[in-house]
């Protein structure tokens, strides 16, 4: 019990600082208080939050799952071999391309930290093309990329919903698939912009369909998790049925899959306005049934898509992407 004394003070002060950076928003480009806590939640969290709410930390199986019933491996931080890794890709030379969009005050409030991050910390080491597509080219920040990074800009055109920006993503991904990015790359993730890197995010990612496990869902029974209910919406997915809920914000895979992810997606999504229904997540709810349909050969833990925002974020050392601060109020509003 002195142990759990003694880590109070530290953990209540990170406490304090967390819970003031994500309620005052000049704070919210705050990276350094994610960074400490991330720093220190192995030492201090887990023991004190596992002293006093075992069953919160340790509570079912998908926690530490690290396959699939389909035999998929679930990627978490001591689950693979980074330098058999480097060097298996050392001798086979790959590119990994990154789409990102970005429109409206997105862009302002995102992109940089999204691209600078990324220029840090995804596939380090290895050569990268970020596509961003952009709705104002004129606002695209100037960055500097390291050795190894390069961007490419396309101007793509202004949806008025943030709905169908975000379910119109899957028709622009498809058509850059097709006219180049399928010639450029090995493999392609599509990420949301409103995310930062704080972690090594690695070869352990890459694989020829990989899907993100939800933050706030990964250790649901699947009957719990907001898949589509509705019979008449193409995402629909019976109650009882499915395997992980997964997150829009990330997916990927080799281009050709990814091409396929994106015109299935795009095929329920078109369906479903010609029937006057929109799914209850979007684009995020056709993705799941996609990935019910076709399941991923490689699942990526919330460490890979955490958000801080949450408590139980505090118990996880090894975060490599997380949510920025979300103000949907303010941005998901056209200019
Ligand atoms: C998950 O892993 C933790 C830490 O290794 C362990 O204490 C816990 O018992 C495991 N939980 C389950 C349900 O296996
Ligand atoms: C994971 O793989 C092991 C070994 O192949 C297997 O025994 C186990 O059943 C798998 N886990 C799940 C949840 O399928
Ligand atoms: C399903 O959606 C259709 C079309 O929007 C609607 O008419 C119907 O009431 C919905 N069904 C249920 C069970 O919600």
């Amino acid at each position: 019990m002195n142990s759990v004394v003694g880590y109070s003070v530290p953990c209540l002060i990170l406490l304090l600082l967390f819970v003031f950076s994500h309620f005052t928003s000049q704070l919210q480009d705050f990276y350094v208080v994610p960074f400490i806590i991330s720093l220190y939640s192995h030492s201090l969290f887990v023991k004190l939050l596992s002293s006093w709410f075992p069953l919160v930390l340790y509570p079912c199986k998908s926690m530490n799952l690290t396959n699939t019933s389909w035999s998929a491996p679930i990627v978490w931080e001591g689950t693979f071999d980074e330098e058999v890794l480097e060097k298996y890709y050392a001798k086979h030379k790959i590119t990994v391309g990154l789409t990102v969009f970005a429109v409206g005050r997105y862009i302002d409030h995102y992109l940089k930290k999204f691209i600078s991050s990324a220029d840090m910390f995804f596939m380090a080491g290895h050569k990268v093309i970020i596509y961003v597509l952009i709705d104002d080219l004129s606002r695209m920040p100037w960055i500097q990329l390291s050795r190894l990074r390069t961007i490419k800009v396309f101007e793509i055109k202004r949806e008025k919903r943030w709905q169908d920006i975000s379910m119109m993503r899957m028709k622009t991904i498809s058509e850059h698939v097709v006219n180049h990015i399928q010639y450029e790359v090995d493999f392609l993730f599509c990420m949301d912009v409103d995310q930062i890197f704080i972690g090594k995010y690695g070869l352990e990612t890459l694989g020829e369909s990989v899907a993100q496990l939800h933050a706030y869902w990964y250790k649901e029974d699947p009957k719990e998790v907001p898949y589509e209910r509705n019979e008449s919406s193409e995402a629909y997915i019976p109650i009882g049925m499915g395997d992980f809920y997964y997150h829009a914000a990330v997916f990927g895979g080799t281009p050709i899959q990814v091409l396929d992810i994106a015109r299935e997606c795009l095929k329920g999504i078109m369906n479903d306005k010609k029937n006057s229904i929109e799914a209850v997540w979007h684009d995020e709810s056709h993705l799941n049934k996609y990935f019910f349909l076709h399941k991923p050969t490689k699942l990526l833990s919330p460490e890979y898509c955490w958000d801080y925002g949450r408590m139980n974020g505090l118990y996880y050392p090894n975060i490599k992407l997380y949510w920025a601060v979300k103000d949907y109020k303010n941005l998901r509003v056209i200019t």
